[in-house]
């Protein structure tokens, strides 16, 4: 299957899925690699691997939609079958949702449907969350919403800080974006009423991340 994969930023997502389609058993290939700004860190590892990558800066056009048509554009003219949100930090319209219905899937740092949006570890301190983590689910129309593939979660400790959360959580994210691509490239997700039904699998869909620092 082929994949397109959108960034903003690092890209350590787009690395895991670079990573994975390097093993030759794994069912899909990166086709295309997108960034909507110019400085991502994340086109030098799509550079590293000889992807085919490029920029489309949404600030060079003139409305979502028409940002959102070259995006459709050049997905199409590789042949995408699945686009891969990988830290893509732009709201996307109803038009390009519906155009990939099904066919596209976000990795979101929470346990959705708590949180989403941004500064998802901060708020699951503040709010006293006893777990945080992350999900893969499929795109639609609302941001960080639509059938929730797979989810990992790892417990908040004591003395976490945002960003030992994140860290955290990030490797468990690295491990389930893999796994949602692979069951969508062997054909075993299914979308019935809004929710996913993985054959013969369902148990590997939730993800447990332990601390290395709680003692039992
Ligand atoms: C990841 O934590 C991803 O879950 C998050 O951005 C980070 C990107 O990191 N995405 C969202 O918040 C989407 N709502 P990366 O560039 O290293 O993959």
């Amino acid at each position: 299957m082929k994949l397109g994969v959108l960034i903003s930023g690092r890209g350590s997502n787009l690395q895991a899925l670079i990573d994975a389609c390097a093993n030759p058993d794994f069912p899909a290939e990166i086709a295309l690699v997108i960034s909507n700004r110019p400085d991502a860190a994340g086109l030098e590892r799509a550079i590293k691997a000889r992807l085919n990558s490029q920029t489309i800066d949404h600030k060079a056009f003139k409305d979502r939609e028409s940002f959102e048509d070259e995006l459709t554009n050049a997905l199409q003219n590789a042949g995408v079958e699945l686009v891969c949100l990988a830290g893509f930090m732009r709201v996307l319209t109803p038009k390009f949702t519906e155009r990939w219905a099904g066919k596209a899937i976000n990795i979101h740092p929470s346990l959705l449907p708590s949180f989403p949006g941004l500064h998802t570890h901060e708020r699951a301190i503040e709010a006293g969350c006893r777990f945080a983590g992350a999900t893969v689910h499929f795109v639609s129309a609302e941001m960080d919403e639509g059938p929730i593939i797979i989810q990992a979660t790892t417990p908040i400790l004591a003395n976490d800080d945002a960003n030992s959360l994140a860290d955290r959580v990030l490797q468990a994210e690295h491990e389930i974006y893999v796994r949602a691509v692979r069951w969508i490239a062997e054909g075993k997700i299914l979308i019935k009423n809004g929710s996913v039904s993985i054959e013969g699998i369902e148990d590997e869909a939730s993800y447990y991340l332990p601390t290395t620092k709680r003692s039992v």
